[in-house]
């Protein structure tokens, strides 16, 4: 087990910077993910991590000690990859025992490593079987069976259940979480998709083009994006953004645009840091921060044109046009708006924010 510090971290392919002055410090057990869209720098951290990538500036701690020039093999971490990368002639038996093998551990601590680790993946019974005998989760089993026998100090796994089904991947999720909640061992975890962050992980870093964007639980990072950037990442259905008119009048702020006018919350004022007279800015609001009726409700609302309504199960989506944009209102799949209807959406100002029209920053 081990803390993992980042202390302005570069990463360079001849000019180019793939990773931009990379701080974060990832707590002694924690389960952290590194999220962000193709491209991003995910992998390029994890291989400086493992010692596969030479750190071009900057430094990499593991409990404090600086690693920078440890070989990979003095590291002690274990990484698991999108394609598992087992050997095709070896039972699973023999692939998972294989780190234990190179370090020459006795046959009896091997065969108990590897019985505790099938065991505590459910992949016991598969033991003699080949890599081609066996599912793609089965296979994902077997690849986090080998990096939990040699008992790392820390995990790391890249993508490792991107092109699992959508079900299995859902499965896994929660699999992975436990075995790293049970062993206890700190998980660098990298992964594009929004929702295995937030559903797995302690910690969130979110990076866009090589930069950390915010660093955050779950939580944090979901209900208080730093900017619109994170704030249209994370979550689904998207957030919406609307481009709007700050107009400050007889002491309160207000978000105009052709189909609104809505007045800030009193405490939110202040948050705009005297940006009231700046002009334009743009609203974020979630699809289930808004409700929408056919009826004109007594608050301020938005008055739009209902485009199109899809049924999510439990839930209906409905697109609404306004001048120049559309929104998209999650409600009950009892909502009977047609294309074409008049129809008219309350905001949950508790759940609003705005940012900067210019530089995307949040106000709140
Ligand atoms: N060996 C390399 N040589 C040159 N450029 C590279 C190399 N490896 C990665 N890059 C570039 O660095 C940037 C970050 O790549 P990286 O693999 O870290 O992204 P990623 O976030 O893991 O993306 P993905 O989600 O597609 O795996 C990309 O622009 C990529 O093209
Ligand atoms: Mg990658």
């Amino acid at each position: 087990m081990a803390s993992v510090t980042f202390k302005n971290v570069w990463k360079y392919y001849g000019k180019t910077p793939a990773v931009k002055d990379l701080n974060i410090e990832c707590p002694d057990g924690s389960f952290v993910s590194i999220l962000g869209p193709s491209g991003c720098g995910k992998s390029s951290t994890m291989r400086m991590l493992a010692g596969l990538e030479h750190i071009s500036a900057g430094d990499i701690l593991f409990d404090g000690e600086r690693i920078n020039d440890l070989p990979p093999k003095d590291r002690d971490v274990a990484m698991v990859f999108e394609n598992y990368a087992l050997y095709p002639h070896k039972t699973v038996l023999e692939n998972i025992a294989n780190p234990l093998r190179l370090r020459s551990v006795d046959d009896d601590m091997i065969k108990a490593r590897v019985d505790a680790a099938a065991k505590l993946l459910e992949i016991d019974h598969l033991l003699d079987r080949r890599p081609h005998e066996l599912s793609g989760g089965q296979k994902q089993r077997v690849a986090i069976g080998r990096a939990i026998v040699r008992e790392p100090r820390l995990f790391l796994f890249d993508e490792p259940i991107a092109h699992l089904d959508a079900k299995l991947r859902a499965h896994m999720r929660g699999e992975i979480k436990h075995l790293q909640r049970t062993l206890g061992t700190t998980m660098i975890y990298v992964t594009h998709d929004q929702l295995e962050a937030l559903s797995m992980a302690d910690y969130i870093a979110v990076m866009h083009d090589g930069e950390l964007q915010q660093w955050g639980t779950p939580s944090e990072i979901f209900n208080k994006p730093v900017n619109a950037w994170v704030a249209g990442f994370v979550g689904e259905p998207a957030m919406n953004f609307v481009t709007c008119d700050l107009v400050g009048h007889n002491q309160e702020v207000f978000l105009r645009h052709e189909n609104f006018e809505i007045p800030l919350l009193p405490d939110q004022v202040g948050k705009l840091n005297g940006a009231a007279s700046a002009g334009t800015a743009r609203m974020g609001v979630r699809p289930d921060a808004l409700e929408i009726s056919l009826t004109k409700p007594h608050q301020p609302s938005i008055t739009g044109e209902v485009f199109v309504n899809e049924l999510l199960g439990g839930d209906m989506l409905v697109e609404v046009l306004l001048d120049g944009s559309r929104i998209r209102v999650k409600t009950v799949p009892e909502f009977d708006g047609q294309p074409g209807d008049r129809c008219h959406i309350t905001v949950n100002r508790e759940k609003w924010h705005i940012f900067d029209a210019m530089d995307g920053h949040a106000y709140f």
